[in-house]
């Protein structure tokens, strides 16, 4: 456009009027300054414009923007200047209206990004690291998720396990309380049984004791001689023990107390000279049960008699000498006083 401008200057050669034509030199050569700058205006301002408004350059084109119509602004001042004409401020009226319609097309294709230049990387990046830390995070809470679900499942088995072993120990508790009641019950019958064993062993024991009854006796004498005769009765003292087992008998008295209830049976042998009747009774609790008697003989005398009696514990049995007879006492024993328990009843 340049070159379009000045080669009208080139073709003004012709010198006929002098001084209009210095004048008219001096015109065109104010108006192809005007023009060349004019030019440079309008080529500056479309390659600001022309820049690329992305995120990352947005700031720089926004800095050569500014500078642009710095230059674009010193540029008409000059025309101005040089021009001294209406003309110039058309010019100036029409650059005012070039840059009012570029910036709103600028700030239309910005956007919101050209109003606050500055803040734009900052956040893109913030942004991206925020959900580059979220997705992260996602991740490790999913991985966490898991884990905690696995041990929870672990957990539970293990509450389940121990439950079940927990009954089990119940079961067991309750099955040993059981046998050990059982054991205790079998043990307290065993316990009675024993003492009712006892009990009977000891009666069984005691009875035994008790059914061991024997006495014979005879009288101790140092020479011979005979008991008797008397006017009256007297009991028989035998006071020789061959045996006493039980002690039921009483050498001192003669006489024998049953000490169980049972049969007994005695026995008694009666010798004696012949010059007077010899014999005894058999006595139960004062009263006559069976009687020996020989009547006087010419030489000598033996007789003897034996009862078996049911006897209570405490009945009394002794021998009675009758009145006028005698009985040997003579240190051969020929007259001896028998008995013994048969059996209990
Ligand atoms: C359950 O009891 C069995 C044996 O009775 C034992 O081996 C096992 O370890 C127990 N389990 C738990 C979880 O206690
Ligand atoms: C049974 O008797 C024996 C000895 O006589 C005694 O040691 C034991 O304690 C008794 N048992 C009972 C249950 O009475
Ligand atoms: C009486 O018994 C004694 C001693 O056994 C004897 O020596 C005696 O001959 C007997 N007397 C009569 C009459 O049998």
């Amino acid at each position: 456009m340049a070159a379009i401008c000045l080669t009208p200057l080139a073709d003004m050669g012709s010198v006929a009027d002098k001084k209009r034509t210095k004048s008219f030199q001096r015109r065109l050569l104010r108006l192809g300054t005007l023009c060349c700058l004019t030019s440079i205006c309008f080529c500056v301002s479309l390659f600001q414009y022309t820049l690329p408004s992305s995120p990352e350059t947005s700031h720089t084109a926004y800095r050569a923007r500014a500078e642009g119509h710095l230059c674009v602004c010193a540029c008409v001042c000059v025309c101005v200047m040089i021009m001294k004409t209406p003309g110039a401020v058309l010019l100036l009226l029409w650059w005012g209206l070039l840059v009012v319609a570029a910036e709103s097309g600028g700030t239309q294709d910005g956007g919101a990004t050209s109003s606050h230049p500055e803040c734009e990387p900052d956040i893109h990046a913030v942004l991206r690291e925020m959900s580059a830390l979220i997705a992260e995070q996602r991740v490790q809470l999913t991985h966490t998720k898991a884990q905690l679900e696995k041990e929870i499942e672990e957990l539970k088995r293990e509450n389940k396990a121990l439950a079940e072993n927990l009954s089990a120990a119940e079961a067991r508790l309750a099955a040993n309380e059981r046998r050990a009641e059982e054991q205790s019950v079998q043990s307290q019958q065993l316990k009675d049984a024993s003492t009712e064993m006892n009990h009977t062993l000891q009666q069984i024991t005691s009875s035994t004791q008790a059914s061991k009854v024997a006495f014979s006796a005879s009288f101790s004498v140092t020479e011979n001689k005979h008991i008797g005769p008397f006017n009256t009765d007297i009991t028989l003292i035998y006071n020789h023990l061959f045996t006493n087992i039980g002690n039921a008998y009483d050498p001192n008295t003669g006489i024998f107390t049953a000490p169980v209830r049972g049969v007994y049976q005695f026995r008694y042998h009666i010798f004696a000279g012949g010059t007077h009747g010899a014999g005894a009774y058999l006595w139960r609790n004062g009263k006559t049960m069976v009687h020996a008697y020989n009547h006087k003989a010419p030489h000598d005398i033996n007789t003897s008699q034996g009862v078996s009696l049911l006897l209570q514990v405490g009945d009394t049995v002794n021998l009675r000498l009758g009145a006028g007879a005698w009985v040997s006492a003579y240190t051969g024993h020929f007259t001896t006083f028998s008995g013994q328990l048969l059996f209990l009843m």
